[in-house]
């Protein structure tokens, strides 16, 4: 063998050694470059294939081709083995791993009532008004035609804010229903008036299971030319029939309430109720704008009539739902609201 081919062979050893010890990628082109780059070692010794004796020239040449061929590969297989080993060996991210869940919550029960009461009278050409909940004795009882005699102004039953009176309105108060927002709203504008007001009423309470001091309720009010108690009936079985079931069905009894004439209860039975052993409950209050209303707010004698409703969503949900503590709505206890 001559001393040329013992070269050769030295550089493969060593440039396998150096490969297979090799740690990275910017090192293995280096090493390349070292072994059979353009300015290699090996390279470098082909040169002198040209002073190599004729015929050991095709004997040496082959092995330099083979050799050349041999750290080719070697340096290709390398090459991918640490191409391969960088993309898994990044930040350790595991994109099999499940994503973070976010809890989606959702709206209150008592809300869900509001939204769809809205949306239901809604259709029917109704808008949604708005009034403050500490009033005065005027929008709260005046106006709507109970005398200061009248025990739901009682000390018992009104919570009084400790604030001096306004000179025409009288005491203030924290509403004890949402009936003034209808004075506020015939106040506001002229007939034909068609609006719903879902809002929180106070009353001096003490709480237990059904009672609470604040609660909420819907109040409805349609003022125009010819509004009759067919239209009231009829609206009204259409709204509690769209809200709880096409199956429900209402009745009126006779009542009183010092802002209506004719005054009714109204009566619902529907399959849950029924399903509960309940034929009839009462929830709402309804009846004929009483003619001092629309003396109160201006109106002129004799134009106009109208009706009126109200009622308590937490009542009406904790039949329609079979919840028996009233706290439970404020308490936000979520296993409760998860329910809805
Ligand atoms: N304001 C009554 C209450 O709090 C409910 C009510 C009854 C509202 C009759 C009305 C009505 O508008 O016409 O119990």
């Amino acid at each position: 063998m001559t001393e040329l081919e013992q070269q050769l062979s030295a550089i493969r050893t060593e440039a396998e050694a150096a490969v297979a010890g090799c740690a990275d990628l910017p090192a293995l082109e280096q090493l390349k470059g070292k072994y059979i780059g353009r300015d290699g070692a090996l390279p470098d010794l082909l040169t002198q294939l040209a002073k190599v004796p004729k015929e050991d020239k095709p004997r040496i040449g082959k092995l330099a081709n083979e050799i050349k061929t041999a750290l080719t590969g070697v340096f290709t297989t390398k090459r991918e083995e640490l191409e391969a080993k960088a993309e898994t060996s990044g930040p350790a991210i595991d994109t099999t791993l499940p994503g973070r869940q976010h809890r989606i919550g959702h709206q209150h029960p008592l809300s869900q009532i509001f939204a769809r009461t809205v949306e239901i009278f809604r259709r029917m050409g109704f808008a949604v008004a708005d009034g403050p909940e500490i009033e005065d004795e005027w929008h709260c009882f005046d106006a709507l035609n109970t005398p200061a005699s009248h025990p739901a102004r009682d000390i018992q039953d009104t919570l009084y804010v400790d604030v001096p009176p306004h000179e025409k309105y009288g005491r203030y108060l924290l509403r004890t229903h949402t009936s003034p927002v209808q004075i506020r709203m015939m106040l506001q504008q002229k007939p034909p008036i068609r609006i719903i007001a879902p809002g929180r009423v106070f009353r001096r309470d003490n709480p237990d299971g059904t009672h609470s001091p604040t609660f909420h309720q819907i109040e409805g009010l349609y003022v125009d030319k010819n509004v009759t108690v067919a239209d009231l009936k009829g609206t009204v079985e259409f709204f509690f029939q769209q809200l709880l079931d096409p199956e429900t069905k209402v009745r009126f009894r006779p009542h009183f309430f010092p802002y209506t004439e004719p005054s009714f209860e109204i009566d619902l039975s529907t399959p849950t109720f029924r399903a509960r052993g309940k034929e009839w409950i009462e929830i709402a209050g309804c009846g004929m704008v009483d003619p001092n209303v629309f003396k109160a707010v201006g109106y002129p004698d004799d134009e106009y009539t109208g009706w009126a409703f109200g009622f308590g969503i937490e009542r009406l949900a904790m039949i329609q739902y079979g919840i028996t503590d009233i706290r439970l709505f404020t308490e936000n206890d979520v296993r409760f609201l998860e329910q809805f």
